[in-house]
């Protein structure tokens, strides 16, 4: 830590209560988290590790309502099953609290009365949609209809799950509440409104000039946020569930999810420390870093500061280390599509387990860019690294130092230029792994910890002690003195890491505790030290086990598959006639770029056999523009044509769509003339 610096303040996202958490999320943000937390307490700094959940918002009450039960069922149910699952993973907060506390409540209130109060917020009347029946405005997910781009029902007011598009509830054609199912009503309603424009300056400063050290993909993602153009962002909102508006004349309205969550790490905070909370949130001494994954970004670097600083006695983040994601067999992962290995699931399958799925996820941490989870490279990871590396090395130290010296720690004789080789090799690799730790490269100082194993391997495996025992005694004790030192620092560096692993091998070491500083000494333990029996670290992963998980995940795909065939059934019969009305060619594609503005449409120049015709496709997020020129296409040539974004359409290319949304135009499968008909 920089000397500026007297404590750290660690906070890890708080997770939406409406469902439990899985290895995404494990991988993303509370792992790495969690080795930050206790590296710097094994540095006996001042540290603390906040966390808790985030339990207002939409979706929490959307999902109520589908089952029947209120809001606050929902995250008491998911609040302590979140709660046990980390707690179970070693994740090492100091409080694990939610916004539903009373300490929250107040704070945030609080909070927003003192911005409102120093003139911190614009407010504004706008018109949103209103159901007459059910009495109250409509979030956009409350609103469907048909989207104005793909024509197909039930798209929400935020975006049509068809065609990706983004969109505002007024976009929709028909819309209807899903609360009574009638056809909402605009209606005047006041809201307050952080001015984020006004932010822009100092924002800019601080993070694209005075925060250059920040993540590529966190710094990148700021930097695009500011060139476009920072606006005015709302606050509140018309919503049952959530903190109420702290001012007169703001009956139903309660603030936005988004500005009370990080205000939930204070929170907790608070809760932890009633008397002394405030040293670790406005002590410009004090280090603030926020664990977040990448689609949070926005808020930890933009939002949230903006709001400390608009209330004025708050320090802002010295860093904040977002990843990408982590994807599970090449698909994404999805809550609603049971594409996810869930935490508590995990514990039953592969119960006193937790440090392996630590080490794997910390070992494929998506750092740099989304990686990809399988069961394979689990297994692969666990049986070649932790059981054939690891766990061999401390067994083969521990049961050598049993057979010939009954489990005492032998004496060390005179060293040969080999043994001190070794040693200055280990001696380096807790400046390594510090220095990886400290810019948060989790997943290369997690290596370097592994070569520490591998360093031991190697020792015993060039020095042969079995082979000696029966000629030089006093060499095997060197060796084997040499090799337990090795064991020590292992048990160290992989502390932040792996911590039940680390536990395991101080006890088998008779050691009760190490500290950071000692890693990279090599007299940890003293000669004549009495050992305790040796156990197995790690156990090999045989492939029937890994094969029942990847067979559960079979099993939801072809159970996805099922329901979205149901969810998409064949479309009743229609008559040849009908058929023939359609007019599908085949087309030769010219030209094919991104449409500005809109991230979902690529425009095509398509050669039609007779002229150069002119197409807008929403496909932008699946192919690049590039990899589509000089291919033959399939397109309805007599569609009505249409303005997409203000270019007329005349067509549409057909593509086949698979059940997560992923698609494939669909071509020929040999050339064919341009304007040849498909039928
Ligand atoms: N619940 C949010 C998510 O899962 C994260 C909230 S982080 C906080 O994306 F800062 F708002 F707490
Ligand atoms: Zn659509």
């Amino acid at each position: 830590m920089e000397k500026k610096f007297k404590r750290t303040t660690i906070t890890s996202a708080l997770p939406y209560a409406n469902g439990p958490v899985h290895i995404g999320h494990l991988a993303g943000v509370y792992v790495p988290a969690d080795i930050y937390a206790r590296y710097l307490r094994l540095k006996k700094e001042e540290v603390v590790f906040i966390g808790g959940s985030d339990e207002h918002g939409v979706p929490i009450t959307i999902r109520a309502k589908k089952e029947g039960v209120t809001p606050q069922d929902i995250v008491d149910r998911y609040h302590y099953l979140i709660k046990d699952s980390f707690e179970k993973f070693g994740i090492s907060f100091d409080i694990y609290s939610r916004t539903t506390s009373q300490t929250h409540k107040e704070l945030a209130s609080q909070i927003f009365r003192t911005i409102y109060d120093k003139s911190g917020f614009i407010e504004q009347t706008s018109e949103q949609y209103y159901d007459e029946e059910a009495h109250q405005f409509l979030a956009d997910r409350y609103i469907t209809g048909e989207c104005p781009h793909c024509h197909s029902e039930g798209a929400y007011g935020d975006q049509c799950e068809k065609c990706g598009t983004s969109l505002s509830p007024t976009d929709l054609i028909n819309p209807k509440s899903t609360i009574s199912g009638t056809a909402p009503v605009m209606k005047e309603t006041k809201h307050w409104y952080l001015p984020l424009d006004q932010h822009e300056a100092w924002l800019r400063q601080w993070i694209l000039e005075e925060h250059k050290e920040w993540r590529p993909n966190v710094y990148g993602q700021c930097k695009s946020w500011l060139d476009m153009g920072l606006q005015p962002r709302a606050v509140s909102r018309d919503l049952d569930w959530g903190i109420p508006v702290p001012v007169e004349g703001a009956d139903g309205k309660v603030l936005y999810v988004w500005f009370d969550a990080p205000i939930g790490y204070i929170s907790n905070t608070k809760e932890l420390f009633p008397d002394s909370w405030e040293k670790w949130w406005k002590d410009p001494k004090s280090r603030l870093v926020h664990f977040i994954g990448k689609d949070n970004i926005v808020f930890h670097c933009i939002v949230f500061p903006a709001m400390l600083k608009a209330e004025g006695s708050y320090i802002l983040p010295d860093n904040v280390p977002g990843n990408e994601f982590l994807n599970l067999e090449g698909d994404k992962i999805s809550t609603s599509r049971n594409w996810a290995v869930w935490l508590h699931e995990y514990l039953e399958d592969f119960p006193g387990k937790q440090d392996v799925l630590r080490y794997v996820l910390t070992a494929n941490a998506p750092e740099t860019k989304d990686n990809d989870f399988t069961w394979k490279d689990f297994q692969a990871r666990n049986n070649n690294e932790l059981v054939a590396v690891y766990g061999n090395f401390v067994n083969r130290a521990l049961v050598l130092t049993n057979k010939y010296f009954d489990g005492k720690v032998p004496n060390a004789g005179a060293l040969t230029d080999y043994d001190k080789e070794t040693l200055k090799e280990f001696a380096d690799v807790k400046t390594e792994v510090e220095k990886l730790l400290n810019i948060f490269k989790f997943r290369d100082a997690q290596k370097e910890a592994m070569n520490l194993a591998r360093i031991g391997n190697k020792y015993l495996a060039d020095t042969e002690p079995w082979k000696l025992a029966k000629t030089d005694m006093e060499r095997v004790g060197t060796i084997l003195n040499i090799s337990l030192q090795l064991v020590a620092n292992l048990a160290i560096a992989f502390e932040p890491f792996l911590p039940f692993s680390s536990q395991k091998l101080r006890d088998m070491l008779n050691m009760s505790s190490f500290e950071w500083t000692q890693l990279g000494q090599t007299d940890l333990l003293s000669a004549g030290h009495q050992l305790n029996k040796a156990e197995l670290l790690f156990e090999k992963l045989e492939d029937d086990v890994i094969e029942a998980q990847v067979q559960k995940l079979l099993d939801t795909k072809k159970a996805n598959e099922e329901a979205n065939y149901k969810a998409n059934p064949i479309r009743e019969n229609i008559d040849f006639e009908d058929f023939t009305k359609l007019d599908i060619r085949v087309g030769t594609v010219l030209e094919c770029q991104k449409v500005p503005k809109a991230d979902k449409l690529l425009q095509f120049k398509i050669d039609d056999g007779l002229e150069t015709r002119t197409i807008v496709s929403g496909i932008a997020k699946h192919y690049q523009p590039e990899e589509l020129v000089g291919k033959q296409v399939c397109f309805i040539a007599n569609l009505a044509p249409r303005k997409l974004k203000g270019i007329v359409s005349e067509g549409m290319i057909l593509s086949a769509e698979n059940s997560d949304g992923s698609l494939a135009v669909v071509m020929p499968q040999k050339e064919v003339k341009p304007g040849s008909e498909v039928k």
